[in-house]
């Protein structure tokens, strides 16, 4: 049986293959086609998954779009005659597109196939359509080790639900209980967002990473006014404050007299009063998160606990959830937000549409560490960078991962391009920019030579997983980067009083530890742990950095520069490096010295980038 699984149309389209119940492969649009967050129907996306499995169009039994546009279009109608005629507004910039394009989504993307692979396949017969909420609970469960779990999924709005409580056992998932727009924890997140100057549904963390700066000095403001927490958890949002169901704008003039003034213009700069408001909806997100996950715990009985949802990405909530303890397991959806959809909507419509049993996972999870997207032979790396023009040498794979971990160790930022690419907004070793985390500079460096932007965020450490307890408060499996923890104790440097005194992005510059380039001001890190059994390459690389350093930690940030999508094939990877300070660049088994490279083909990025 395979299905395949789409996303589109609102942000970061995506696609997935799933046969007999197992995810063969998945990947997001905007890695092909090159622009960042691309929405648009997920033609590359889906040919790749094709492909990966070695099927024709022909092959493909059910193609299952990850939401429902007429429920959809329900809450747009019933939002517009509650707000009416305040709601006239935004409801008449929707309406046109709605009509001509999601509204008959089943022709729209039968239409798709029909013009990508003709006219010979009835598409229309094989189309179904999965609820926003349920895909991301399906994400979310199926592919989890567990055999019985709660689902907690949380985002903006699907179509009209914005948090769902499930319960999955074997291969039935049944949801339980609905919170429903407009009250939208996410929703309640983009508007400080959006106040705080960043972009919604791109920018909320960076918020997140802003919050250690601050004081959570609005979080009583934000409860007498915003949003009244019940003790299980459930919520609801004032919404005399906010814009989202009758303007354009996350918030409005009552929400910038609340919080002393008007949203911060982007790329100004940024104050305490920002560092602050993040700090204080981080603090309540954090609260509303304990809160449900406890009432779940409490009415359910379940021990494990499963999230999916773009509020799962918050890692510090769940760093927050782990650490109370309140389930004895927890399993994050890596894609949690929509291109993950895709994959939920597939899984969900082989188990529960379909009555398809749960195959036994293999290894850790049924994710494959989510490393799902294209590969390339050592062949095929070769000839793609020689018609690049690039200059390399072919080590065999002991030579690489011992010539690596040198430049590494010699405080060389490298690029780092093996196997299948990641599915999900986070770099986890196979299109990775690496760095030795013990060096102060390398946070700097990383930042303004490479990544061309000036971050108040420190870069996330990959760890050993059999070490992680030795340098984090953290001994747990975090794989996909979704958890933050402390550093541990006897790795912290106390600040002095003069530091104390610094403000802003001056304090990150201050070493909090051993291993400055990934502790955040709050001695906090945002941690993968690194398996054997899911990428055993990245695994020997830090094996072999260990050996000689010490340190079983490295720097890993996304191969991009701001404003680009994660890099995907080894041309994106040598243009990357041409275009950036990186020292070396691995592809497979190619090693690529930035000196010895052709100075006719560098590129100036740092100029041409778009903002984030
Ligand atoms: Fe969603």
């Amino acid at each position: 049986m395979n299905i395949l699984g789409i996303s589109a149309y609102y942000h970061d389209a995506a696609a997935c293959l799933v046969v007999d119940g197992r995810v063969i492969a998945a990947a997001q649009e905007e890695r092909f086609t090159r622009k960042k967050h691309d929405a648009r129907f997920p033609e590359q996306a889906i040919r790749f998954c094709l492909q990966a499995g070695g099927l024709r169009p022909a092959d493909v039994d059910h193609v299952v779009y990850y939401d429902k546009p007429f429920l959809k279009f329900e809450r747009l109608f019933e939002t517009y005659l509650a707000f009416a005629p305040r709601g006239f507004r935004s409801f008449v910039t929707a309406l046109p597109v709605w009509l001509k394009e999601k509204l008959f989504q089943k022709l729209v993307i039968a239409r798709e196939f029909r013009r990508i692979w003709g006219d010979q396949e009835d598409w229309s017969g094989r189309l179904l359509f999965s609820e926003h909420h349920l895909s991301h609970a399906a994400s979310a469960y199926f592919p989890s080790p567990f055999s019985e779990a709660a689902v907690l999924t949380m985002d903006g709005v699907g179509e009209w639900t914005t948090t769902s409580l499930a319960i999955g056992q074997g291969r039935d998932l049944k949801v339980h209980r609905e919170i429903h727009f407009p009250h939208s924890l996410g929703l309640l997140y983009s508007a400080f967002t959006y106040h705080a100057g960043f972009r919604v549904n791109a920018g909320e963390y960076k918020l997140m990473g802003l919050a250690p700066y601050g004081e959570p000095r609005y979080v009583e403001r934000i409860r007498d006014h915003l949003i009244d927490i019940k003790d299980d958890g459930s919520f609801a949002l004032d919404l005399e404050y906010f814009d989202y169901c009758t303007g354009l704008r996350m918030t409005n003039q009552r929400f910038d007299a609340l919080f002393d003034g008007p949203p911060r213009e982007p790329e100004s700069r940024i104050t305490q009063r920002e560092m602050d408001l993040a700090a204080s909806i981080q603090a309540v997100t954090e609260e509303v998160v304990l809160k449900l996950a406890r009432g779940i715990r409490r009415d359910t009985g379940q021990k494990n606990l499963c999230l999916a949802g773009g509020v799962a990405l918050n890692c510090v909530a769940n760093g927050r959830l782990l650490q109370e303890r309140i389930f004895d397991r927890l399993w994050i959806q890596p894609a949690a937000g929509d291109a993950g959809g895709a994959l939920g909507a597939a899984l969900g419509a082989y188990h529960l549409l379909l009555g398809g049993p749960r195959p036994e996972p293999t290894g850790m999870d049924g994710m494959h560490g989510s490393y799902l997207g294209p590969e390339y032979t050592q062949t095929e790396i070769e000839s793609r960078l020689t018609a690049a023009g690039a200059v390399f040498t072919t080590l065999d794979d002991e030579e690489c991962v011992d010539w690596t971990a040198r430049a590494l160790a010699e405080g060389k930022a490298v690029g780092w391009h093996q196997g299948r690419m990641e599915f999900g907004p986070r770099a986890l070793g196979s299109r990775s920019i690496l760095a030795d985390p013990r060096l102060a500079t390398a946070q700097k460096t990383l930042n303004l030579k490479i990544k061309f932007r000036e971050s108040f965020r420190p870069f996330a450490p990959s760890v050993l997983r059999e070490h992680v307890a030795e340098w984090f408060d953290l001994d747990a499996d975090s794989p996909y980067m979704l958890l933050v923890a402390g550093v541990s104790s006897d790795r912290r440097l106390p600040m002095t009083p003069a530091q104390q005194e610094l403000f802003g992005i001056d304090r990150l510059n201050v070493a909090r530890s051993v291993i400055p380039a990934v502790t955040h001001v709050d001695y906090s890190a945002r941690v993968q742990t690194v398996h054997k059994e899911t990428n055993p390459r990245y695994h020997a690389l830090i094996a072999r950095f260990r050996e000689l350093t010490g340190c079983p930690v490295l720097v890993n940030t996304s191969f991009n520069v701001r404003g680009e999508p994660i890099v995907c094939t080894p041309e994106d990877a040598f243009r990357c490096f041409m275009g950036t300070g990186i020292d070396v660049l691995v592809v497979g088994n190619a090693v690529l010295r930035a000196e010895e490279q052709n100075p006719g083909l560098r590129l100036s990025y740092a100029d041409r980038h778009e903002l984030d």
